[in-house]
């Protein structure tokens, strides 16, 4: 993965006019755009995104495979692959700093200390020459700055913390020697051991089974609870979000199509590609009825649709839909918005 990518050549040096820094969001996504050249051309992976996340809260970014999920995760913390990836526009603010604009020392600093990332397959994230406990005391002497005995303290506290049976004897155990849900937890250990103020968790459970990745996601949300945590959770599983996320966001084709307080959002969708997400979930009251698949494809992003980029797919689709672009508009003050000329109530 590429180190770095330099931030888009519009974005001030200087940071300018930030969001609050006390009361507001911990993050603050505008206008973010990543684009890669690929050898078809400049393709968009992520167009026009803004988001918030507040001190504590969790936002689930749900979108189907492909839709720019990951890249959105990356292009925050300045790692899209580079080439072919590239950030084109817009601004991540972190309490206060758009993070880019600042130079990449400072930004190597805060990926370290203020953003941890966990990824879907914790073993490509640790690294498999290196005993459990290397790993973690390294990264904690790395970015705290304290001895290699308390750096050991601190990581065995850690693995305890993250629900590590007997942690001296799996101090020594190298990765491979773990079960796929252990090493999750080492990840967790050491996403947290840096006391984050915004931890980006990337599929986290996906590759795990369905009880491990509910206790995964427990731990989550208590570490989150007890250190006040932003977490940006991201998923392709709507039950994942229903459980963890008080926020949810859902990107198609690399936009955000609609936004709204979870409850909200499960209550009463209005965007026609959520209410086709929803609806294709299984219900337990239905057993009879078919599982709902949403018609047609995801669309290619060298060809896109000229204006909503739903249309083709859309039962709702007016002239409109295929002239002018729908921007993510609010109904009630901010809290629930959505990207759609003509959105119905959900059945
Ligand atoms: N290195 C790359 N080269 C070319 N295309 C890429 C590369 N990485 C990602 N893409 C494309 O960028 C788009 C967004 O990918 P991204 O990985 O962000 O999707 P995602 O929502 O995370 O999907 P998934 O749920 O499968 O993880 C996809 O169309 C993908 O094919
Ligand atoms: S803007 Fe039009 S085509 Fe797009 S989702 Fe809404 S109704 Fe469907
Ligand atoms: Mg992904």
């Amino acid at each position: 993965m590429a180190d770095d990518q330099h931030a888009p050549g519009a974005a001030p040096a200087a940071v300018a006019a930030a969001p609050d820094q006390r009361g507001g969001p911990v993050l603050s996504v505008r206008g973010l755009r990543t684009t890669l050249v690929l050898r078809s051309g400049p393709v968009d992976v992520v167009r026009d995104v803004s988001f918030d996340i507040q001190r504590g809260e969790t936002l689930g970014l749900v979108g189907e495979s492909g839709c720019g999920k990951s890249m959105t995760a990356l292009s925050l913390l300045r790692l899209v692959p580079n080439p072919p990836g590239r950030i084109t526009a817009g601004e991540v603010w972190l309490e206060g700093r758009n993070l880019l604009a600042l130079p990449l020392p400072e930004m190597r600093r805060i990926r370290g200390d203020r953003i941890s990332m966990i990824f879907q397959e914790p073993l490509t994230s640790l690294d498999p020459v290196f005993t459990i406990g290397s790993q973690l005391t390294s990264v904690i002497r790395v970015h705290r700055g304290v001895s290699a005995a308390q750096a050991r303290e601190l990581a065995l506290t850690m693995l305890e913390e993250v629900g590590i049976p007997s942690p001296k004897q799996r101090f020594d155990a190298y990765p491979h020697q773990l079960s796929g849900g252990m090493r999750q937890r080492v990840m967790i250990a050491l996403a947290l051991a840096l006391n984050p103020t915004l931890l980006v968790a990337d599929e986290p459970t996906t590759a795990l089974d369905v009880t491990v990745q509910a206790q995964i996601l427990d731990l989550i949300k208590e570490e989150q609870r007890r250190r006040q945590m932003a977490v940006l959770l991201i998923t392709h599983n709507l039950a994942v979000v229903a459980e963890a996320a008080d926020r949810v966001a859902v990107m198609y084709a690399g936009e955000i199509v609609e936004t709204a307080p979870t409850t909200q959002f499960f209550a009463a969708p209005r965007h026609p590609y959520s209410q086709g997400l929803l609806r294709a979930l299984p219900r337990l009251d239905a057993q009879q009825e078919q599982l709902h698949v949403i018609p047609g494809q995801v669309p290619d992003p060298r060809q896109l649709p000229p204006a909503c980029l739903f249309a083709p797919r859309c039962p709702f689709a007016l002239d409109r839909c295929w002239q002018e672009k729908p921007y993510l508009e609010s109904s009630d003050g901010g809290h629930h918005a959505f990207r759609c000329w003509n959105p119905q109530p959900f059945q």
